[in-house]
């Protein structure tokens, strides 16, 4: 049932206050101090001594993965990789019997994840899953794992599952950094506390919905469109680009914003929009420059900011305003604002937004 929104897609981007509360209940305890995942309890010893985490997963699972790998090698120090399942399922990768594979999957059921995890299982590595569908079949497979409680994700494209996925992914990395001694307490109640205000954040961005929806309509034309974004935020960067791709079928590509000058800068006209993720944070002035970098050859650029930004309101085509968060949890804020624009824009385009050509919400076939 969408209730009162016109697509499944829109139903669920409002939904994230709550199921990212959902993914949290009980988790995190009142004062902050304890992160407690029932799912993985047994396994962690292994993941806290573990040499390295694999994440395996496809698409925006993969996108999450990826943000995982900067949460769990800031707080645990634990190094990461994270692969396309079917990339890794069809070389010949070197596992261990103490690596810890986590495969990141919404519908549980996606042929290459799952077929890329039973390999890794035979060669003696422990498996966890962050599914978010109870019972399919890649948790079936795992050792352990957690599950997202993000409810039913109709929509083809991925937007509360991510958002899920990424609590799911901070909360374990806060709680290894924990045990690992790398998170001092302060800092770890510190880190909860900034995760547990992204809902109410969240509400205060779905407020600027009809504004979002103003700046999508100046781009519905586009053909191209480029989304920059640096540290936790280029995940972000190339999430906000395949949900323009999938839904309103224009081309667009996602860079950390520091790539751009070794090539995509050729691309950019006055023809061109340049999504940038410029929320305060250790990058801000690296990517300060990158967005005088595009207008000085006349892109247009339009600037997910912190509230109160005034040097990127003065340079931006267009600046939509996030609440200010610790960096950490930035990508829970900063995809939203995306996911609208490509929403709207394809709704404006007249696509089929809960169900584009030629996807399956999921992909069971290699
Ligand atoms: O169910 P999964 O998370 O394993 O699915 C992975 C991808 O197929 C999926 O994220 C896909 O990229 C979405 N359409 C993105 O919006």
């Amino acid at each position: 049932d969408k209730g009162p929104y016109e697509h499944f897609m829109l139903k669920e981007i409002y939904e994230q206050p709550l199921s990212i509360e959902d993914t949290f209940r009980g988790r995190i305890s009142m004062d902050h101090s304890k992160i407690f995942l029932g799912g993985i309890i047994d396994v962690l010893p292994q993941i806290t001594q573990a040499n390295r985490i694999i994440i395996l997963a496809c698409g925006t699972s993969w996108h999450a993965g990826l943000v995982g790998e900067y949460l769990f090698e800031e707080f645990a120090r634990i190094p990461v990789e994270v692969e396309y399942a079917s990339e890794f399922r069809y070389r010949n990768p070197v596992i261990n019997k103490d690596d810890v594979i986590i495969a990141i999957s919404q519908s549980g059921e996606t042929a290459d994840t799952l077929a890329a995890i039973k390999m890794a299982k035979e060669q003696g590595a422990t498996i966890l899953g962050i599914c978010n569908v109870a019972g399919s079949s890649i948790p079936r497979e795992t050792h352990a794992g957690v599950y997202t409680h993000a409810g039913p994700e109709i929509g083809v494209a991925s937007t509360k599952a991510f958002t899920s996925q990424v609590t799911v992914l901070t909360m374990m990395s806060m709680l290894l950094g924990k045990t690992r001694g790398f998170l001092s307490k302060e800092e770890y109640t510190h880190l909860v506390g900034e995760l547990t205000q992204i809902p109410d954040k969240i509400r205060t961005i779905l407020q600027a919905d009809d504004e979002i929806k103003k700046i999508s309509e100046t781009y519905q034309h586009a053909t191209n469109a480029l989304y920059l974004g640096r540290g936790y935020l280029f995940p972000v960067a190339l999430e906000g680009a395949l949900k323009l791709k999938e839904i309103s079928y224009i081309h667009a590509e996602g860079y950390p914003a520091a790539e751009m000058k070794h090539g995509p800068i050729a691309l950019i006209d006055e023809n061109m929009p340049v999504f940038v993720l410029a929320t305060k944070d250790k990058s801000y002035e690296k990517i300060v420059s990158n967005i005088q970098e595009v207008k000085a050859r006349n892109g247009k650029v339009i600037a997910i900011v912190t509230k109160g930004d005034e040097v990127i309101k003065k340079m931006a085509d267009h600046v939509i305003e996030v609440p200010d968060c610790h960096e950490a949890v930035a990508p829970l804020l900063t995809v939203i604002p995306l996911q609208f624009i490509s929403y709207h824009i394809a709704v404006m385009r007249g696509c089929n937004v809960d169900q584009p050509r030629n996807l399956a919400k999921s992909v069971t076939v290699e």
